[in-house]
């Protein structure tokens, strides 16, 4: 189909997501991508600097997850998943339990981050009901996590600001402060301990009555790339087992090296007990979610009536595709040279941290593994004009950078190379430059 044409269609039946049809500028069509490029139907090479929403590991069309794919569709693409089993689906679901901390050892497969994070929800609110203690029903989160766009995601993540429509179809979460924290933060001791006092008065209150914690750790992405300092979460991961309150981490953005370690969870000494896995987890070639927990918790879902059981289950669940190129994925993961790329990220990225932090309108540069983040003073939030002019500065300059309000993010695949992450800082100091302004 020639551009023009597949626009025109686009613009008579598409629906996009996280789009203003009204405003936004008309969507580039995409060709092809190749390593760490998007390449437009014209002809155009885009660096991808923010792995097509964060899903890409190892650049576009790898050939190795695509071989795996292929090799897969000539065998067995689908098959349903109760009842059945396959190789690929118990092949990966024994090298993530061998590689999850915590004795994380049981695999519940779904279809993307949303879902991932809603099984964990059920999971853990079943398990508290199923073990004769109903009234554990409430949940607990952080300010400013994201987890996905389904009703029970959205409730866990009300902060994030998006969900005012539907507010009143929500169900009652308690959210904690969240401790941001930058390069040169002075307030952060002041800020944790306020958030630590909070919970503990949290849970003297509604302690006995609640069922989960569920959090992004170290990083909360969609509200701003947000830190936050790992003897943080250790505290408040032992003070709310303490009570016997579940624990779930939505690694569904950190997972698969992003933070720098296989998972963000590794900078902790604490461990969850449950993990939502997305994104990366198939190298960003097809859709599919992870919710992995402990043997305990299965076994509490053990019995002789079916109404212990887990009644849950997405028709693609376990999808042989997906499994084969999430397992040929990891084992690109394994190799030295991702991990040496992936270092690579991180020592570049401090690098610049000094000259992001020293710009008069730049402020609270950080950064952990391979995501680095700056805020622009005086730009607005997301969706806001300056934002869409910040993306049309970047594409401009052949470079797919989608900034979150003012929050400027780099978050590559990992096979950018030093030289693109370079030209990437200098763009966004143009960008500081030319947007920025007193807040
Ligand atoms: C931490 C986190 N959890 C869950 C989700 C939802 O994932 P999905 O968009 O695949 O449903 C996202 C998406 O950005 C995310 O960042």
């Amino acid at each position: 189909m020639r551009a023009e044409d597949l626009l025109f269609q686009d613009a008579r039946h598409v629906w996009h997501p996280f789009t203003q049809a009204s405003t936004a500028p008309t969507p580039i069509a995409i060709a092809r991508g190749e390593g760490p490029y998007l390449i437009t139907a014209d002809g155009e090479r885009l660096l991808d600097l923010i792995s097509s929403w964060w899903v890409n590991l190892h650049g576009h069309a790898h050939p190795h997850i695509a071989a795996a794919i292929a090799r897969q569709a000539g065998t067995l693409e689908q098959v349903i998943f109760a009842g059945f089993t396959h190789a690929p689906a118990v092949t990966l679901a024994t090298r993530l339990a061998e590689r999850l901390p915590g004795g994380l050892s049981r695999i519940f497969f779904s279809d993307n981050g949303s879902t991932a994070v809603e099984a964990a929800l059920k999971i853990a609110l079943q398990a508290c009901y199923n073990r004769g203690e109903g009234q554990r029903r409430r949940i607990l989160a952080l300010e400013g996590g994201y987890h996905g766009d389904t009703f029970g995601a959205m409730s866990a993540g009300q902060s994030s600001g998006f969900y005012a429509p539907f507010a009143d179809k929500l169900f009652d979460v308690t959210f904690l402060p969240y401790p941001e924290t930058w390069a040169d933060d002075a307030d952060v001791e002041a800020k944790e301990a306020q958030a630590l006092a909070t919970l503990n008065r949290v849970l003297d209150e509604q302690g006995g009555e609640t069922a989960a914690l569920l959090l992004e750790p170290l990083l909360q992405g969609s509200t701003g790339m947000r830190l936050c300092r790992p003897a943080f979460l250790n505290e408040v991961v032992r003070r709310v087992r303490a009570r016997g309150i579940l624990v779930i981490f939505d690694e569904v953005m950190t997972g698969f090296f992003r933070m720098g370690r296989m998972w963000a969870a590794e900078h902790l000494t604490e461990t969850p007990d449950l993990v939502c896995l997305s994104k990366g987890l198939t190298g960003g070639f097809l859709p599919m979610g992870i919710t992995a927990c402990t043997q305990p918790l299965y076994e509490a879902f053990q019995g002789d009536t079916f109404d212990r059981a887990f009644a849950h289950g997405h028709s693609y669940t376990a999808n042989p595709l997906a499994c084969a190129a999430a397992l040929a994925s990891l084992e690109l993961l394994e190799t030295a040279q991702t991990r040496q790329s992936v270092a690579r990220i991180g020592e570049t990225h401090a690098r610049w941290q000094p000259e992001l932090s020293a710009h008069p309108n730049l402020e609270h540069a950080r950064g952990l593994g391979t995501v680095a983040a700056v805020n622009l003073r005086g730009a607005g939030g997301y969706g806001g004009d300056t934002s869409l002019r910040l993306r049309q500065f970047f594409l401009e300059r052949g470079l797919l950078l989608r900034p979150l309000g003012n929050v400027l993010y780099l978050l590559p695949p990992y096979c950018v190379e030093d030289e693109h992450l370079d030209a990437a800082y200098r763009a966004v100091l143009d960008a500081a430059q030319t947007f920025g302004g007193p807040s």
